[in-house]
């Protein structure tokens, strides 16, 4: 396994694996996890050669979001890539990937796409990746693509850009990779101090909740919504919204092509953690 800091570089080893392997691409910001982990079992599965992208991206962090204390553990990660088998593990550094950050071309989803749940509380977020995952579509050129349901939004925003724009790449979603109790599995889960490691598993009970219930035949959103809510109770909750699947729109009535979503914050004395999660209904 190798990694790789520069595109010029990477770009040389991807043209000779081009002409006789397909190519799978598992895009991430590292301090990887199992969650991580099963995109790229599910890359090697179905690729001849798996590239993992390792980029804290700047452009997707907001002023005041946790862009300089983001985990770095490239050491690990590497660790765990050659473990499972990766071919080559791309880690450039922001210089490489941005001449300029202010002033670089962008790429910025609908704004209906946006303005909504994680987009709405992070303004400029959904710019930022869908610029840097266009960017590692564009310097990869990869056959396939994985990423997590576990960021429902993200992966709604990619599919239609890769539709909107041409990309010819597969996108290929993977189900969310949970911790025993519950807690789905984000790097930022190790800020969380001991009390609200705990707290943070209302956010799966609320969501298993209403799942059980939509599968007792209580299809009234706002229902489920309310039960969700009372569950995280005393809770910061930002979002807790139910919507269609396909078109990512609210509805009233739910089926079997929902989703529930939540983001919940979680303030402590080492600044808030903000987590989120999701179920289909
Ligand atoms: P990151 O948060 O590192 O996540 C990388 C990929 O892992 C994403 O597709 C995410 O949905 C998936 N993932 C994270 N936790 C998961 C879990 N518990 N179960 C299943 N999949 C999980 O998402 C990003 O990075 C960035 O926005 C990126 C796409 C790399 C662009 O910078």
């Amino acid at each position: 396994m190798k990694v790789i800091k520069t595109i010029k570089e990477l770009r040389e080893i991807l043209k000779e694996a081009r002409k006789n392997k397909t190519i799978g691409l598992v895009p991430t910001m590292g301090a990887l996890h199992l969650g991580h982990a099963s995109l790229i079992k599910n890359s090697t599965k179905e690729n001849d050669f798996t590239v993992v992208s390792i980029f804290v991206n700047p452009t997707q962090f907001g002023p005041n979001e946790d862009y300089n204390k983001y985990p770095r553990t490239l050491e690990a990660d590497s660790k765990i890539c050659e473990e499972l088998d990766v071919d080559v593990i791309f880690s450039p550094s922001p210089d490489e990937m941005y001449a300029d950050q202010n002033e670089s071309t962008f790429v910025c989803p609908a704004y209906s796409d946006i303005n909504k749940l994680c987009g709405k509380s992070r303004p400029g977020h959904f710019d930022g990746v869908a610029t840097v995952v266009s960017k590692l579509f564009n310097i990869v050129k990869p056959d396939r693509a994985y990423f997590g349901e576990k960021d429902a939004q993200q992966l709604f925003i990619i599919k239609k850009m890769v539709r909107d724009l041409n990309f010819d790449i597969e996108i290929v979603p993977c189900p969310i990779i949970r911790e025993k109790d519950g807690l789905a599995l984000s790097s930022r889960n190790t800020y969380l101090n001991q009390e609200n490691r705990k707290r943070a598993l209302k956010l799966s009970k609320a969501l298993f909740t209403i799942k059980e219930m939509s599968q007792k035949g209580i299809k009234n959103a706002e229902q489920l919504v309310d039960t969700a809510l009372s569950i995280l109770e005393n809770e910061d909750v930002e979002y807790f919204e139910i919507l269609d699947l396909n078109k990512f729109e609210k509805i009233d009535t739910i089926s079997n092509e929902s989703i529930a979503l939540c983001a919940v914050k979680f303030p402590q004395e080492n600044g808030t953690v903000r987590l989120i999660d999701n179920i289909k209904l």
